[in-house]
């Protein structure tokens, strides 16, 4: 059976064509980050309407590649939730005139729901259940996935995501955007135990937060210690625009640092909740579950423990599509296609 995923809910238009739930026959993404890079972060009618003028290049495309057309396709699946509201409307509005033209049922996804479907494509999980740390731009939560379809949210950020959480350091250290990878670049050159940045650990709790440790980073660049000058009192984020003036060597010990403190908070509490749930299996999905150091640090904690590690290649830990068609083949088997008249949502359900 085959289905065609559509995925437009930030700045990634994607188009797949995917076999059976996991043979990926093409999976395209179109990215924007140059369009986004100036300003630091997605500008969202910027990505509404380069996700406008991708969509039928990239469907194309996906169609050359899969060597097939759309009425080869058993079933539609499209992001509708959560993203941009405007950028969502763009796949979504794709995929119900495809449907419609065809006659092809058509299945609306829930795109953190996507993202962890993207471990069921890397290691297929057997009716276990499995405890996933879902790490993204807009998402930093723990999971426990009953099966491919159906997980129970444990707990998430009570502030800033990890992704944004990097994004925002990308930009204080004048590193550019997506922040993410630039800032895993940079802390290579850097020493992660130079700065003791604090670690919200919220002991016996899920929740996870990130936003005292941007501040502290914020402080470590402008040079404040521990406490800004009275004069910042009351300008909010403002304080985070401004391009620092650092040293090379110093940058890179913040972004090593920072990175460190990132993933002891996220590889602790994971393995915590593993422990309390009592599951064996931990997989990472998200566009920051690319990152190299997380990945090596729940790998080797795992493996102390004799756990399963799932790890989902990078192409699918970052948006995409194909894990948008893969879960639109297990939910459309479940009968769980939808009429026409289905909205998108800016928030999650
Ligand atoms: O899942 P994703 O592609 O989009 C959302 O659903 O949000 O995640 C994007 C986030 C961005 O914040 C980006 O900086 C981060 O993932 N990211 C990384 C890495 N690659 C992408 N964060 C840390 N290290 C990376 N290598
Ligand atoms: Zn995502």
């Amino acid at each position: 059976m085959l289905v065609l995923g559509i995925e437009t809910s930030c700045d990634e238009t994607s188009v797949a064509i995917v076999e059976n739930g996991v043979t990926v026959r093409a999976n395209v993404v179109s990215s924007q980050a140059r369009l986004h890079e100036r300003f630091g972060g997605v500008v969202p009618e910027i990505a509404s309407r380069a996700h406008l003028a991708a969509i039928l290049p990239v469907l194309d495309e996906a169609f050359a590649k899969a060597g097939c057309g759309i009425t080869d396709c058993d079933a539609i699946a499209v992001t509708h939730r959560p993203g941009l509201i405007g950028a969502l409307l763009v796949g979504v509005t794709a995929a119900k005139t495809l449907s419609f033209l065809h006659g092809i049922p058509i299945v609306p996804i829930d795109h953190l729901a996507a993202h962890l479907y993207a471990l069921e494509m890397t290691a297929p999980q057997g009716g276990a259940p499995r405890l996933a740390l879902l790490v993204s731009g807009g998402h930093t939560a723990l999971y426990r996935m009953e099966s491919p379809t159906r997980s129970v949210f444990l707990g998430g950020t009570v502030d800033d995501a990890a992704g944004e959480a990097f994004d925002k350091v990308a930009k204080l250290l004048g590193l550019g955007y997506p922040g993410g990878p630039l800032v895993q670049k940079a802390a290579e050159g850097g020493d992660p135990r130079a700065i003791d940045f604090p670690r919200a650990h919220l002991a016996g709790s899920r929740r996870f937060s990130f936003s005292g440790l941007k501040t502290a980073v914020l402080y470590r660049v402008r040079g404040w210690g521990a406490r800004p000058p009275e004069t910042t009192t009351g300008r909010g984020n403002a304080a985070f625009s401004s391009e620092p003036v650092l040293a090379a060597r110093e940058k890179a010990d913040i972004a090593a640092s920072f990175q460190q403190a990132v993933v002891d908070v996220l590889v602790r509490k994971t393995v915590e909740a593993a422990g309390v749930e009592g599951i064996r299996s931990v997989g990472v999905a998200g566009g920051v579950a690319a990152n190299r150091p997380l990945r090596e640090a729940l790998a080797s904690a795992c493996r102390e423990r004799g756990w399963e590690m799932v790890l989902p290649p990078m192409a699918y830990c970052t948006d995409n599509a194909a894990m948008v068609a893969g879960l639109g083949w297990a939910l459309f088997r479940e009968g769980k296609a939808a009429p026409l008249d289905f909205d998108a949502f800016d928030h999650v359900a």
